[in-house]
């Protein structure tokens, strides 16, 4: 593992849009593994400033997000497809087809995992996986569990992260209780992965999972598997390491 110690969220961000943006201009038709939450859109900012400045071209670039909120369509304030959209995908000049995000209102969620799969597949999988942590150390929607769940799948989500996760809603009881994710199976597939960690908040969990032991009750502690896995976070996150 290497981790890279940034002084700031501003220092975070920017080294995660280089890393990208060096992925994009190396294979220009690359697949990027997209993550929502606060702690990326930094890092899509600093994307938008670079495809806006005639630098970053987004043309053959396709992505894949990790997640999706059961029960909220495209164009709820809070989904995660709405949260692409406004952060990153508006501004830049990719194709829309060539951007997935689980659908969370899918009829039978089984059948829309199924298909998850199958365009990550065809796809040719993930060159650049970028996820964030959860205060319980999930990756995507990958919640502490016995088992190591492969490809995509309905999880119900841990009253933990309902709570963390209730900021962004009007109350806690309009947080969707499900969600479609990414297995970590698939995630940990990806050739190259990038895990992004900011504040004081996430200091115990960034320690718990990449000094504890590695086991899927701390699900992001299983990247450690890859030796290639790159950490960056700021001093406050990294502060515990
Ligand atoms: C959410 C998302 C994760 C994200 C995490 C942390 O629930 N499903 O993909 O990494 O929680 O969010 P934040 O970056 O806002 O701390």
């Amino acid at each position: 593992m290497k981790v890279y110690l940034a002084e700031d969220y501003q220092e975070m961000s920017r080294f995660a849009a280089n890393l990208i943006a060096s992925r994009v201009a190396l294979r220009p038709e690359c697949v990027l593994g997209l993550a929502t939450g606060s702690t990326p859109v930094g890092t899509y900012e600093l994307l938008v400033e670079q495809h806006k400045s005639g630098k970053l071209d987004f043309s053959k670039v396709k992505t894949v997000n990790l997640d999706e909120y059961v029960g909220l369509p495209a164009d709820h304030d809070q989904s995660y497809r709405y949260f692409m959209q406004t952060n990153l995908f508006d501004h830049i000049n990719i194709d829309p087809a060539n951007t997935h995000v689980p659908n969370g209102m899918a009829e039978d969620p089984a059948v829309e995992c199924a298909r998850y799969d199958q365009v990550i597949d065809e796809l040719g999988g993930i060159d650049l996986q970028i996820l964030g942590i959860g205060h319980n150390g999930h990756i995507g929607f990958n919640e502490p569990s016995d088992t190591v769940p492969m490809g995509t799948h309905l999880v119900d989500l841990t009253q933990r992260t309902i709570q963390a996760n209730a900021r962004f809603f009007a109350s806690e009881a309009e947080v969707p209780k499900q969600a479609i994710t990414m297995g970590i199976g698939t995630i940990m597939s990806a050739r190259q992965i990038v895990v992004m960690a900011s504040g004081a908040d996430k200091a115990d969990i960034i320690k718990a999972a990449f000094a504890g032991p590695v086991m899927p009750q701390v699900p992001a502690s299983l990247l450690r598997l890859r030796s290639d896995l790159i950490l960056v976070g700021d001093r406050a996150a990294l502060s515990k390491l």
